[in-house]
């Protein structure tokens, strides 16, 4: 195509315009960013329109979760009691004509993008999105590409789904935008696909299915053998307190050494090999005697998942209750158990819920999540969860050296 100069000059200036524009978008908000780790709505269909130079159509968002008992249950056909937090994945996507997708995630303040089809592991955070559209492909839904930009503020390696909150959202998102016929739990499976598929994280179902179905102010009780899910209203005395250790987890399939989340599977695995069933879920707590008698580490390793079931089991009725003394130990009860037969806590993360029984206020405090690092959740009676959460924290930080992130309750 002929253009006359001047058309070029002002095509070039536009061009530079619209650099600049990006630019100082980019800057405006990576401040905001590392001041705060969230970015409000409004900031964030700026920030879409500043990149794609047009507005997003639609807007999906997603929370963490905290798992508040039932701890590597979930891939042993066990029971979980999971529940929102404030912190969560929103995004903002508009579809394209062509096969092209481009994704601008705030928190890493990067641009990239992947054509449908061509998917491929190793693109860093843009491998969540390509898992999601490698699966939705896999089942014959019919996609074309996309727009997107999302932000995060639910942190990274903390153990509270920031993984399963980016994939469920990325599921809802082009649910809504290709009117695809997914119920809530068939996009937490898609998730599970997705990160167990091109992200290489063998997880269990647990936090996807808590980040699609959670509702707010509910406990989300779920039986993975049946599938039975119940909402369990949280008691209006209780307070919850997350505190995030800063120590960050890896669930890649590529940990090295046997203290990872990989190496808990298999051992549960071959647990069930040895005691001649498909699954831990077949064991009650009166077959712990004949548990005991496997050799390490298959013994306690087993005894964790067979107690933690029936602690979930014990919690329902606590909180249905509002018996915040006995959900309380459950909760220590718990991490007990992760500490000492699943071996999934760390000195820092130990210190923090010896810390918490110190703490006027506190009923119980335990490692959630996958663990090697992470949060830990603490039972507060209301009202006492954010001055009790902070002496933790200052104390915590005092004896490691470490700054911590009180996650919940907020100012
Ligand atoms: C991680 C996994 C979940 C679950 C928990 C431990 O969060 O993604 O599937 O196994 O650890 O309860």
């Amino acid at each position: 195509m002929n253009s006359s100069p001047k058309s070029q000059k002002s095509k070039g200036l536009e061009q530079a315009c619209v650099q600049y524009k990006k630019k100082w978008i980019s800057e405006v908000y990576r401040q905001k960013i590392s001041r705060n780790d969230k970015l409000p709505l409004m900031d964030l269909h700026a920030v879409f329109t500043g990149h794609f130079g047009k507005s997003a159509s639609l807007e999906v968002s997603s929370a963490g979760r905290v798992n508040l008992i039932g701890e590597h249950t979930d891939y042993n056909d066990g029971l979980v009691l999971p529940t929102p937090i404030r912190q969560r994945c929103t995004m903002l996507l508009s579809p394209r004509a062509d096969q092209m997708v481009r994704v601008f995630g705030v928190q890493k303040n990067q641009l990239l993008e992947y054509q449908l089809g061509q998917e491929r592991a190793g693109l860093d955070w843009l491998d969540y999105i390509q898992a999601v559209t490698e699966v939705l492909r896999q089942d014959g839904h019919a996609l074309t590409g996309f727009e997107v930009a999302f932000s995060s503020d639910v942190p990274q390696g903390s153990g509270l789904s920031s993984s399963a909150a980016l994939l469920v959202t990325t599921v809802k998102a082009l649910r809504a935008a290709f009117t695809l016929p997914l119920t809530d739990t068939e996009v937490a499976h898609i998730a599970q696909r997705a990160e167990n598929g091109l992200v290489g994280a063998r997880v269990g179902l647990l936090d996807q299915m808590a980040c699609s179905l959670g509702q707010d102010g509910q406990a989300l009780f779920i039986d993975f053998r049946s599938f039975e899910t119940r909402s369990v209203p949280l008691p209006s005395n209780l307070e919850l307190v997350i505190l995030h250790s800063s120590l960050t987890h890896s669930l890649a399939a590529n940990d090295q050494g046997s203290r990872n989340y990989k190496t808990r599977r298999a051992e549960c695995e071959q647990a069930c090999e040895m005691l001649g069933v498909s699954s831990l879920r077949d064991l009650l707590p009166q077959d712990l005697p004949r548990v005991a008698s496997l050799p390490a580490p298959y013994a306690s390793r087993a005894k964790h998942v067979i107690s933690e079931n029936a602690r979930v089991l014990k919690a329902v009725t606590a909180l249905e209750q509002g018996d915040l003394a006995t959900l309380g130990a459950l909760f220590y009860a718990s991490h007990a158990s992760m500490r000492d037969d699943y071996d999934v806590s760390e000195p820092e993360i130990d210190l923090i819920v010896d810390l918490a029984r110190e703490t006027t206020g506190i009923h119980g405090a335990r490692l959630t999540g996958g663990g090697f690092g992470g949060s830990v959740v603490m039972l507060a009676d209301k009202g006492a969860g954010r001055k009790a959460g902070e002496q933790i924290a200052a104390a915590y930080q005092e004896r490691t050296g470490i700054v911590p992130r009180l996650l919940s309750p907020q100012e």
